[in-house]
């Protein structure tokens, strides 16, 4: 009887407590994150998925996921979603920078933080926790810096493959190369079309372009590397080399980018980081805290040409 009762009391002392600790900060259990992605189209938003799930599982939240597969609406049903099930935290990217208040106004009146990640929106900025991302407008002003230090001057007919209509990314990326093209009167965006940021359409347009007026163009300045992958393989269709014949320059520095600044197809690409996940979780956890953020954090962007890597700096990258 003795024993029993020992028993019991080490139980009360010791398994009680520990059940209580694993609930953490709100004595519920973990807590939960919902995660909206835009879509999972190219590498880098497959990166950028993969960082927000394993940074989850490192901080042992329950993170509840869902693609958005390039369509506003899907995205807004699922943080609807998210709010109805009572996560502790939303992460969005958002595809558009349009369109979002009301959604986070719900949101916010359920005492739920939103964190942005990667691209900014429209909307008051109390809304959201802060936004994590970089400055898409350097980026595009960069890759035409290091296109005229290439290239010179011009004359240049540059091919624009944009991203998708409406978003962030898209915006700035052409407003910062034109801010730096704008100086150099013979510079000049030639054609311009959306590839989506996606490799299969950006070789589509590339083709189209091609057809069009393919012995004129100097320049593809894609929005991403993905479409300018694409349209590397488009102009080797067609019977130019990439790189030699055209200049080629884009942005995002994911892998299989080196491999075509490696081969010599790709001319440049600006680093635009998807590795977003630990970011993001920080900043919920300020959110939690009552810890107040700047609107921005910004993710600061190298760039590489194609003679700056080599098999080490290949072997280097983490997406
Ligand atoms: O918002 C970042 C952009 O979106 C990346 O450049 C692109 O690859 C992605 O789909």
């Amino acid at each position: 009887m003795k024993k029993v009762f020992m028993a019991l009391i080490v139980f009360a002392l010791l398994v009680v407590p520990m059940a209580f600790a694993e609930g953490a900060a709100d004595g519920d259990g973990p807590k939960t994150v919902g995660f909206s992605q835009t879509d999972n189209q190219n590498p880098w938003r497959l990166a950028e998925t993969e960082s927000v799930k394993t940074e989850a599982a490192n901080r042992g939240y329950e993170l509840k996921y869902s693609d958005g597969q390039a369509v506003q609406a899907n995205q807004i049903a699922a943080v609807r979603d998210f709010i109805a099930q009572g996560v502790d935290g939303i992460i969005l990217a958002p595809k558009t920078s349009t369109g979002w208040e009301p959604v986070l106004r719900e949101a916010q009146e359920a005492g739920i933080p939103v964190v942005l990640v990667d691209r900014d929106i429209e909307a008051p900025k109390d809304l959201v926790v802060t936004f994590i991302g970089s400055d898409f407008i350097l980026e595009g002003e960069m890759v035409a810096e290091i296109m005229i230090e290439d290239l010179g001057e011009g004359p240049l007919n540059v091919a624009e493959l944009q991203g998708q209509p409406g978003a962030d990314p898209t915006i700035d990326r052409k407003l910062g190369f034109e801010n730096i093209i704008n100086n150099y009167p013979n510079i000049n965006i030639t054609m311009s079309q959306t590839g989506e940021f996606n490799r299969t359409q950006g070789k589509q347009v590339m083709e189209a372009f091609l057809q069009a007026d393919g012995e004129n163009i100097d320049v593809v300045y894609a929005h991403n590397d993905d479409m300018a992958i694409g349209a590397i393989q488009a102009i080797k269709e067609y019977g130019l080399e990439p790189g030699k014949d055209i200049y080629v320059a884009s942005i995002d520095g994911v892998r299989d980018a080196f491999v075509a600044m490696k081969a010599g197809d790709l001319n440049v690409s600006v680093e635009c980081t998807p590795l977003m996940g630990p970011s993001a979780f920080d900043a919920l956890e300020s959110a939690w805290a009552g810890i107040e953020l700047p609107d921005w954090v910004i993710n600061e962007d190298g760039a590489y040409r194609s003679t700056d890597v080599d098999q080490a700096v290949l072997d280097s990258r983490k997406y």
